[in-house]
C-alpha cells in the first residue's frame, strides 16, 4: 500500500523538484501539499505550489497556505538562492491548479485525523506549520508514522556559519519539533551536499525532452547560478527531494541515531543543530540522522519522476 504523507514546502527550487518526486513516484500517496513562509514569503510560495502543480499536471492534490511568519523571529527570505520570485528560471503562466480554502494546519490536523492508518509529514521548508500543529493540536500525534524533515546540518550551515536555512529562519518550531518525541529524521546539509546538480545531471533532465524537463533544466540553471554566486558552488546541491526519497526506499539515505539540540540562544549559533553523534552528552537518542546519500539511485529517481510526470501544459505558454 502506497505511504500515506503531506508535502510541507515553501517552492522554492528544491522544493519544486520535492512536490514533482512526491506526486510521481507509486510507493506514496500525497494527501496534500501545504506551503509555509521561507525562502520567499507565503504568498509566493503558495503560488509557486500551485505553479509546480500545473506545469507538472498534479491535480488532485490539495495546495493549502499556512503559517506566514516564525513563530518569533521576522521572517527572513532566501531571495539571493531563489530569486524574486522564490522560484526564478522559467517562465510560469497562470496556474490552474486552485489554492485550498482551508489553512495548512487545519487542513493536515483533518487529514490526520480522517485517514484509516498514521501519516508521514516532509517537512522541506521551516518547521512553523508542524510546530504549530504539534502545539496546537496534540491530539493527532498518535496519527503522524513519522516526521523526514530537511533541515540542520551535522557540521556547518548555509545561513549562518552553523545554521541551516530551515532550523536558523524558525528555531522555536524546529526546538519544538525535535523535543516532540515523535520519531524525527533529519536530512541535514551533511547529506544533502552529496546530491549535487552535476552537467551530467541536467544533461539527464534535457535528454527527457518534455516541456516539464526543460522547466527542471531552468529552475538547475537559476539555482546554479546562484549557488555559484554565494557559495562559490556551480553545482548545487538538490537538498528537499532527498526527504522524499528517504520515505520512498529508506535504503537510499543511511542514517545513525543520535540526539539533537537546537541551538536558541547562542550569541553566534542560534538556530544550529547540535548533533551528539558520539554520544558525550548522555542526552537520549531523538532523531535519525542522516550521514549517506546513495547518489546514483537518488538521481534515478527524481529523473524518473520528472519522465513519468506528462505535465498539463509547458512552462511559459499562455493562461
Ligand atoms: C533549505 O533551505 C532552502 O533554501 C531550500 O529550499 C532547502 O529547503 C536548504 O538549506
Ligand atoms: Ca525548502
Amino acid at each position: 500500500m502506497a505511504i500515506p504523507m503531506i508535502l510541507d514546502c515553501d517552492p522554492g527550487h528544491d522544493d519544486a523538484l520535492a512536490i514533482m518526486l512526491a506526486a510521481a513516484d507509486p510507493h506514496l500517496d500525497l494527501l496534500a501539499i501545504t506551503t509555509v513562509a521561507g525562502n520567499t514569503t507565503l504568498d509566493k510560495a503558495t503560488l509557486n505550489a500551485r505553479r509546480v502543480c500545473t506545469i507538472a499536471g498534479v491535480s488532485g492534490v490539495p495546495v493549502a497556505a499556512g503559517c506566514d511568519r516564525p513563530l518569533v523571529d521576522e521572517l527572513r527570505i532566501a531571495d539571493d538562492i531563489h530569486g524574486v520570485s522564490g522560484l526564478d528560471g522559467p517562465a510560469f503562466g497562470e496556474p490552474t491548479v486552485p489554492l485550498a480554502g482551508e489553512h495548512a494546519v487545519e487542513l493536515t490536523r483533518r487529514l490526520l485525523l480522517d485517514h484509516p492508518e498514521p501519516v508521514t509529514l516532509v517537512p522541506t521548508g521551516p518547521l512553523t506549520n508542524v510546530a504549530t500543529l504539534l502545539r496546537d493540536h496534540p491530539e493527532v500525534a498518535p496519527k503522524i508514522r513519522e516526521i523526514v524533515l530537511m533541515g540542520g546540518s551535522t557540521g556547518r550551515g548555509n545561513m549562518t556559519p552553523y545554521g541551516e536555512f530551515n532550523i536558523a529562519v524558525d528555531p522555536e518550531a524546529a526546538d519544538l519539533v525535535f523535543r516532540s518525541g515523535l520519531p524525527v529524521t533529519m536530512i541535514g546539509l551533511n547529506v544533502t551536499h552529496q546530491a549535487l546538480v552535476t552537467p551530467e545531471v541536467v544533461a539527464r533532465f534535457r535528454a527527457l525532452g518534455t516541456p516539464l524537463a526543460e522547466a527542471c533544466v531552468a529552475l538547475m540553471t537559476f539555482f546554479g547560478s546562484a549557488y555559484e554566486r554565494v557559495f562559490g558552488l556551480p553545482d548545487p546541491p538538490l537538498h528537499d527531494p532527498i526527504a522524499v526519497a528517504r520515505v520512498i526506499d529508506p535504503s537510499l539515505v543511511a542514517c545513525v541515531a543520535a540526539p539533537v539540540a537546537v541551538e536558541l540562544t547562542g550569541a553566534h549559533t542560534r538556530g544550529a543543530t547540535v548533533v551528539d553523534l558520539h554520544h558525550k552528552t548522555g542526552e537520549p537518542d531523538n532523531a535519525q540522522v542522516a550521514l549517506h546519500l546513495d547518489v546514483d539511485r537518488f538521481w534515478d529517481l527524481v529523473v524518473g519522476a520528472v519522465s513519468s510526470l506528462s505535465g498539463s501544459r509547458a512552462a511559459g505558454s499562455p493562461s
